[in-house]
């Protein structure tokens, strides 16, 4: 357990009352009925969840809600036929909600676009007859590189409706980190377009999708959505295997009859960095996603007819694909979408959204309110922000101070926040206040959800007040595994304990049974609320000529949560200088993306080792946050430490 992230929790113990305004339209009302429900879901969770399942559509029910004979690979909804885009859209058809808005996006430049149930489910019936007509079947993996426009979530579930699996690629990745995933995964197309639009620029996606696959023979077609429109670059289609999307929509059938994949069907795959090596292709199947993602968004956004709903988070991460996409669309909500940045024009942006559309419910990251804190009230201010009546917030924890300012500045101290503990691996919100019944206290994510047995646990696995959090029984969102790596899923989850899943988190439960999150306990540093493995990143330092040795750590940063910090020792012969560190940055924009760019490089001449080898990342974590050096004496040579120390303190 790292001692720091215990020390400096801040621990805020006043509580936040929601209005009884909202305790009395609630969809939960009372923390008696959370108790009492709670209770039954984790007493008998086939039958909880069964019954939730019984709101949705199954071509065939299932045999058995649960399956744990082969743990930890767990079968949900065993032998259920289904179809998830058949519940987010054709299930809404018949009923009010065909003509109500699914999407109302807003592009970057301004212009706006309103799908209702009816032209949402249009455009993805077409869509997915298109990609029949290219010879897409069932089990079909597809890569999607797209920016946030409505293509994105109609893409997701044409692939969905004939039984194809997809795989987002959030389109601030690299051509490096495509063309790993796209081998990785096999995958058999890629989705892009010629362009989006972000801070007023037009990322040029095609062109790196066709850098990215020119070594990928499995990639047979690549379809291209039109957004970026004349703008001055070239967008080259390659005969035979670039496709336009407007083309090949044009003149197909709108109705195409949805896949009966099997509960267990693979929905998707998202990428994401663990703690060693590449990133893993995160297994996520049909039936049990949908009914996880389909309930966590009616109770924790509290979800009613009228609201216009607005998560800020893009498609590529599982935010968006749990909470843009199918756990809103499965409740026949509406969902804002915008495709770019909050601070373009300027940094009224997104109130001005908020204003524009009557927005009611707002979930996004504590990075981006610290950010909203540090351009001052003034922009929110500006703008009528009456219409919220519910907040969320997700991505890394929440320190109290960002907290109060978005209770009071955002919410006008008339808004419950959610503060929503998950991660890519469960596909959807795990621990979480039940808005309108649940006091809340700044920084906490209160209590489980339903049928969530959570605990903390310490090193030999007995409970605790404060250690690493921990899962004791499986949920149906869960992951199904790790794509092709079966061995990694079972080690990295399953063998800290036996039978009991293990999220890398440490947390705290306090004496009100409220549980406290306190970030990554493993090699992961979350910057932005963007997942980075520093063994990902250490080992594509050294795959540079110059490098010989890096480590890599995540320090403190107060907007970004964390940032990274990299201590790099080079070659005989290799001088450090300004343009070497240049140099780097610019590799890792190349292998991973912009946001991995580490705040710092440390130049150092060797790094601190025990006397077997370790790299002792503590002292450099002491190092960077100015603290006094912790123990010493397994270190190899003290010289070294003191060296870096004073590299980094001239720096
Ligand atoms: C990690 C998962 C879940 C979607 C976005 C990130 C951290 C997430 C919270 C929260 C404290 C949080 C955890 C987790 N995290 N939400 N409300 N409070 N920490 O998904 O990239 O899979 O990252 O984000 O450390 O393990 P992800």
């Amino acid at each position: 357990m790292d001692r720091q992230n215990l020390e400096t929790v801040l621990m805020e113990n006043r509580k936040f009352v929601p209005s009884d305004e909202f305790k009395k339209r609630a969809h939960i009302s009372s923390l008696d009925e959370y108790f009492t429900r709670y209770r039954k879901s984790i007493d008998d969770p086939e039958k909880f969840w069964g019954s939730i399942a019984e709101e949705l559509h199954w071509f065939k029910k299932w045999d058995r809600v649960l399956n744990e004979e082969d743990a930890p690979f767990f079968k949900w909804f065993e032998n259920g036929k289904t179809n998830i885009s058949y519940n987010c859209l054709d299930r809404h058809l018949e009923t009010g909600v065909r003509n109500k808005a699914a999407i109302i996006w807003e592009g970057e430049p301004g212009e706006q676009r309103v799908l209702t149930y009816w032209d949402l489910a249009r455009e993805v019936n077409k869509f997915a007859n298109a990609l029949r007509n290219l010879g897409i079947k069932h089990g079909d993996r597809i890569a999607i590189y797209l920016p946030m426009i409505p293509e994105l979530a109609i893409a997701m579930l044409a692939c969905a409706r004939i039984g194809a699996i997809h795989t987002v690629i959030f389109a601030g990745f690299s051509a490096e980190s495509i063309r790993d995933r796209v081998l990785d995964c096999d995958a058999r197309m890629v989705i892009t377009a010629d362009g989006g639009w972000r801070r007023g620029n037009v990322l040029q996606l095609k062109n790196i999708v066709d850098e990215a696959i020119q070594e990928c023979d499995c990639v047979k077609d690549v379809v291209v959505v039109k957004r970026a429109h004349g703008d001055p670059f070239p967008c080259h289609i390659k005969e035979g295997r670039d496709h336009w999307y407007h083309r090949i929509i044009d003149e197909v059938s709108a109705v195409c009859p949805p896949a009966e994949v099997d509960s267990e069907d693979l929905l998707f795959l998202l990428y994401t960095s663990g703690t060693t090596g590449k990133p893993k292709g995160i297994i996520h199947t049909t039936g049990g996603y949908m009914v996880f993602t389909y309930l966590t968004a009616k109770y924790v956004f509290d979800l009613r007819p009228e609201d216009v709903y607005w998560c800020t988070a893009d498609i590529g991460w599982v935010t968006g694909h749990s909470y843009i996409v199918y756990g809103p669309l499965a409740n026949g909500a509406t969902c804002l979408m915008y495709e770019g940045t909050p601070n373009w024009p300027d940094k009224g942006r997104f109130w001005n959204i908020i204003e524009k559309y009557g927005v009611t419910v707002f979930y996004t990251a504590p990075t981006a309110i610290r950010t909203f804190m540090k351009w001052g009230e003034r922009w929110p201010e500006k703008y009528d922000l009456s219409s919220l009546r519910l907040l969320g917030t997700v991505g890394e924890p929440i320190n109290p101070e960002a907290w109060i300012w978005y209770n009071k500045i955002i919410g006008g101290e008339n808004c419950p926040i959610v503060d929503t503990w998950w991660q890519t691996e469960t596909g959807g919100i795990m621990i979480t206040p039940l808005p309108g019944c649940m006091d809340t206290k700044p920084g906490s994510a209160t209590y489980p959800f339903f049928g969530i047995d959570v605990t903390v646990l310490n090193e030999s696995g007995e409970e605790t007040e404060a250690g690493f959090l921990a899962i004791k029984k499986p949920w149906p969102g869960m992951l199904r595994g790790i794509y092709s790596d079966a061995k990694r899923y079972k080690e990295t989850y399953w063998s800290k304990w036996p039978d009991v899943y293990f999220p890398g988190d440490g947390a705290k439960k306090d004496s009100d049974g409220y549980y406290w999150i306190l970030g990554r306990v493993d090699d992961v540093v979350n910057v932005s609320g963007h997942r980075i493995g520093t063994a990902e990143l250490e080992s594509i330092f050294v795959e540079h000529e110059t490098i010989a040795e890096s480590a890599v750590i995540g320090i403190k940063h107060e907007v970004k949560g964390q940032a990274l910090v990299a201590f790099v020792s080079l070659k005989e012969g290799v001088k450090a200088s300004p343009e070497l560190e240049g140099e780097l940055k610019h590799w890792v924009v190349k292998k991973i993306g912009k946001f991995a760019i580490p705040e710092r490089i440390i130049f150092a001449a060797d790094l601190p080792k025990t006397r077997s080898g370790k790299i002792m990342r503590r002292l450099l974590r002491d190092v960077s946050e100015g603290r006094a050096l912790g123990n010493i004496t397994t270190l190899a040579d003290a010289a070294v430490i003191d060296d870096l120390k004073a590299k980094y303190e001239e720096g």
